[in-house]
């Protein structure tokens, strides 16, 4: 069968700094990933029915994090808006300290509903959710193995769709940098899961 692989972007500028948003690039670490990727995805394409490789299509947020994350993977590629991270409104460029210091009131909003709060000009988890609907569509409609190169809050709302996880759990899914999450379909229409953490 065919696979979906799931990965965040290589570590980011903002990532070492705390800081929400923005649309750093990736820091020397995020790098090693980036250059690491290709040869973890080569070694997982299983083979079609004839023998050959499945067709590879990756897919991207708009933001230059997932891009250059992206750039050494050699196959058909398309950037996806809905892919990009959650918007944080004015809370964008802070790091949690300071929203707790600054806006203590949205900070403790998010504490008791962190599915359903939404950032000041922002988005909530459920705004997320919604948005990626057409990218699950598409996913589902796909026969090739798909790669999707994105961020942390969409990555939630995407593996808590596809392993069936309880929606108030989104939010808390562990989704840590430098690891693929390869999907298996399997014959009941659940997912077989398998991690392949790269530090
Ligand atoms: O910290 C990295 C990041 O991708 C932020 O850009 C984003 O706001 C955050 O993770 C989402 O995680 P959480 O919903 O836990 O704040």
């Amino acid at each position: 069968p065919r696979k979906i692989w799931l990965t965040r972007h290589g570590e980011s500028q903002f990532n070492t700094l705390g800081k929400i948003g923005g649309n750093s690039v990736l820091s020397p670490r995020g790098e090693m990933y980036a250059q690491l990727l290709p040869d973890i995805l080569a070694s997982r394409i299983p083979r079609t029915g004839d023998g050959k490789p499945y067709p590879v299509a990756v897919w991207t947020s708009t933001l230059q994090r997932t891009i250059i994350t992206a750039s050494g993977l050699h196959y058909p590629k398309v950037q996806w808006k809905a892919l990009d991270e959650i918007q944080a409104g004015t809370c964008d460029g802070l790091t949690y300290e300071q929203v707790k210091e600054q806006m203590p009131h949205e900070y403790e909003l998010r504490k008791q509903d962190k599915l359903r709060y939404r950032y000041p000009s922002g988005e909530s988890y459920m705004d997320v959710i919604q948005r990626l609907e057409p990218v699950v569509t598409e996913v589902e409609r796909e026969k090739e193995c798909v790669c999707i190169v994105s961020h942390q809050a969409v990555l939630r709302a995407l593996y808590g769709y596809f392993m069936n996880q309880p929606l108030d759990s989104v939010p808390s899914i562990d989704i840590p940098l430098h690891t693929v999450m390869e999907l298996t379909p399997k014959a009941d229409g659940t997912m077989a899961e398998t991690r392949f953490i790269v530090d």
